[in-house]
């Protein structure tokens, strides 16, 4: 068999968020299949890393009041951790934050504009005057143009499903601030797409050689279907840059201006491989060269398909470099048969998973088991998960160990019959497979591959009843047929065992401890394991306890009251309940301002004279910080607490107290209430 050379990716994970299983859908999905090429014998490597830059995760630092780099090394951190604990294999995880990225995004970049692919223009963006920042569109919230729901996101309305751009929002605000959004221009840069149409309409219905000279698709039929729409709706040039502030990279020349992440996001790709190169010797160049005879493929979800099969390749094409030879796009994960939800306790994460004691490879095996091809939604049903491991896993392979180790160990010093007899049939038909589930884990078609596995296993298992092993044992001179049975059952144990290795590496390496034999291959099923002695059993994997199941939601909704306070970190818990009466013994009323003044020796303080109607009262307020010009508030109807009992300050008495909105933070700001036209001073309020 031709040696293939093969790099694989997945998509990178967002350094901002936690690893859930959705991402798992995905890091499985490409995992099983890495592990089954390299049981093929080719040379294949996949590499990952974390999506660092962009304008969230520089937010989200600044709330947890961290540098975003100490944010992304955290990260780093968590997201290792938990693809570990899933038995990710990855030959390398990096992140987009690296010297190798910088270097590649600039040089792509650089190539890019000497090829005359790089456009400038000046738009016109919403910028947040308080935060002094360009608003992404998620970051803009107003009010729907269409149905005029409050709080819509400044791309599209989550009641009424309308798209539109940010500045057709009604009373538009900054999602970071609370301002009003003004328009402001900047000059931007484009990749000019448009021009790549030709070159994308080639590529995205075309197909590549593989290694061993079979044709490899880009893109699956559904995902060609839509680049088809989309390139006939006509490509538009593509906007690579951002403004500081920004965390990113720098573009070359261009002070302050900032390369948009999803521009250096898929040169991750590139850069985590190079720095796997830098460290084993691979040549870099023979990978990514245009016409290199390697095959690079990117496992992805279904909604980021435009950037992997236009964006991408036309990138790649045109700085030079070899284009990818395939696409690969899955669906997204529902839990039983919902989007994954906080608070149903369905948005699992991969940690409370681990944290739960349930097996990864229950999950991998549940996961596989619903996998195909196409790019088809995959529902995690936790009933069905639970049976179906149980049954499959523990039921139908396990136990073919289990029934027949016993007797090899104790009756036959644990050496397998050096020759078989009568049974080598059913063990040929077993190896007789390899191919036809090698081709269904090859076309990532795991479900058939996993029905395939689980009908031999049936087949063995009715093996097992038919000849009773537990009955030639008590059978005088049954020892010679004994011993086969035995053996041939260990013999079908470990052919099932390769075929299942790619989707469960770990159970598979307690295998070969038990068989002690050297990690299994693909080509050793062409081979029966004869005359050897293997270890005593040890029992190879649990039953999934449905109470885990429990647990597991458990921690999920539990985790999620734990994080409600820091995903509303800028609200306050609500205070205890009240009754009518407890309001009512607060006297608020409306006051209007008559002067108002710094004070001399406090940097904190304004000092107020309200007229409340029936007499004036002097008021000192802490809130110069956010009114630096207090004689603009003389004339404004403010609310005061009027019946709170005075207080001696070091400049006076306070007769009373502003209301302002505040929040738990010193920047949060303070805003004074404000009555409206028509209400006069002294009126109650409540
Ligand atoms: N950072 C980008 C990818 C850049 S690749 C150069 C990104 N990150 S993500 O964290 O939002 O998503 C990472 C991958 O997980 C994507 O392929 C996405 O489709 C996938 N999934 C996220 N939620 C998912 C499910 N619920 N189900 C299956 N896959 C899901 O996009
Ligand atoms: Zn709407």
């Amino acid at each position: 068999m031709t040696k293939r050379q093969i790099l694989v990716t997945s998509a990178l994970p967002y350094a901002n968020g936690a690893i859930h299983l959705g991402h798992m859908v995905e890091h499985i999905q490409t995992d099983v299949w890495v592990r089954f090429q390299k049981m093929r014998g080719h040379e294949c490597y996949y590499v990952c890393a974390d999506d660092t830059h962009g304008t969230p995760i520089m937010l989200a630092a600044e709330k947890q009041g961290i540098t975003p780099e100490q944010l992304i090394e955290r990260v780093n951190t968590e997201h290792l951790a938990d693809f570990s604990g899933f038995h990710i294999g990855y030959d390398n995880y990096y992140s987009t934050n690296s010297p190798e990225n910088k270097a590649f995004s600039e040089q792509v970049y650089l190539a890019l504009k000497a090829n005359d692919k790089i456009a400038s223009r000046t738009i016109e963006q919403l910028f947040d005057p308080e935060k002094n920042m360009f608003l992404p569109d998620r970051f803009v919230k107003g009010e729907c143009p269409k149905c005029g729901a409050a709080d819509q996101y400044g791309d599209n309305c989550e009641k009424c499903g309308a798209t539109y751009s940010p500045t057709e929002l009604k009373n538009p605000y900054s999602a970071v601030s609370g301002a009003k959004p003004v328009l402001k221009t900047s000059e931007h840069y484009f990749f000019r797409l448009g021009e790549c149409t030709d070159f994308l309409k080639d590529w995205t219905g075309g197909s590549s050689l593989r290694g061993d000279g079979a044709s490899q698709v880009h893109l699956q039929a559904e995902s060609l279907n839509k680049m088809n729409e989309w390139i006939e709706g006509g490509l538009q040039d593509w906007d690579i840059s951002r403004d500081a502030p920004y965390f990113g990279f720098e573009i070359p020349g261009a002070p302050g201006k900032y390369f948009y992440v999803w521009l250096d996001a898929p040169i991750g790709y590139m850069a985590s491989f190079k720095n796997l190169c830098d460290r084993t010797g691979i040549d870099f160049d023979a990978w990514f060269k245009p016409d290199s005879k390697t095959e690079m493929y990117h496992f992805i979800g279904k909604d980021i398909l435009y950037f992997h099969a236009l964006f991408w390749p036309a990138m790649l094409k045109y700085a030079g470099y070899r284009a990818p030879s395939g696409v690969f796009a899955h669906g997204f994960l529902t839990v039983d048969g919902h989007k994954m939800s906080k608070s149903r306790g369905t948005f699992i994460t991969a940690k409370s998973y681990l944290d739960c004691g349930l097996n990864p490879e229950w999950m991998r095996y549940y996961i596989a088991g619903k996998l195909n091809g196409r790019i088809e939604d995959i529902d995690l049903n936790l009933n069905d998960f639970v049976a179906r491991v149980n049954s499959d896993v523990v039921g139908k392979f396990v136990n073919i160990a289990s029934r027949a180790a016993g007797f090899i160990s104790k009756r036959f010093g644990g050496q397998l019959a050096a020759k078989l007899e009568d049974e080598t049939r059913l063990l040929g038909n077993i190896a007789g497979e390899a191919e036809n589930i090698a081709a269904a884990y090859e076309a990532r078609e795991y479900a058939k591959a996993l029905r395939e596995v689980m009908a031999i296993a049936d087949i063995v298992n009715g093996y097992v009843d038919a000849n009773k092993p537990w009955e030639l044992a008590k059978q005088e001179g049954q020892d010679a047929r004994l011993h086969e049975v035995c053996s041939v059952l260990i013999n079908a144990f470990r052919l099932l065992t390769i075929y299942l290795k790619p989707v469960l590496p770990k159970l598979a390496e307690g295998v070969e401890a038990f068989l002690d034999v050297a990690p299994l291959q693909w080509a050793d099923a062409d081979q029966l394991l004869l005359g050897h002695t293997i270890k005593p059993y040890q029992h190879l994997m649990q039953r999934i306890d449905p109470l885990l199941v429990e647990k597991l939601i458990e921690a999920n909704k539990q985790s999620m009251e734990a994080q409600a306070p820091a995903a509303a970190a800028n609200y306050e818990p609500l205070a205890d309940t009240i009754k009518i009466d407890d309001f009512a013994r607060l006297d608020l009323r409306v006051g209007k301002v008559l002067a108002c003044n710094f004070v001399d020796g406090s940097d904190k303080l304004l000092q107020f004279t309200v007229d409340l109607g029936f007499e004036q009262r002097n008021i000192f307020s802490g809130i110069r910080s956010a009114y630096q010009q207090p004689e603009a508030l003389v004339g404004r109807k403010v609310i005061v607490v009027a019946n709170l009992a005075e207080r001696k300050m070091r400049f006076g008495v306070s007769q009373g107290m502003i209301v302002c909105a505040s929040g738990p933070e010193d920047n949060s700001g303070l805003f004074l209430l404000d009555a409206d036209d028509g209400a006069e001073p002294g009126m109650r309020i409540g």
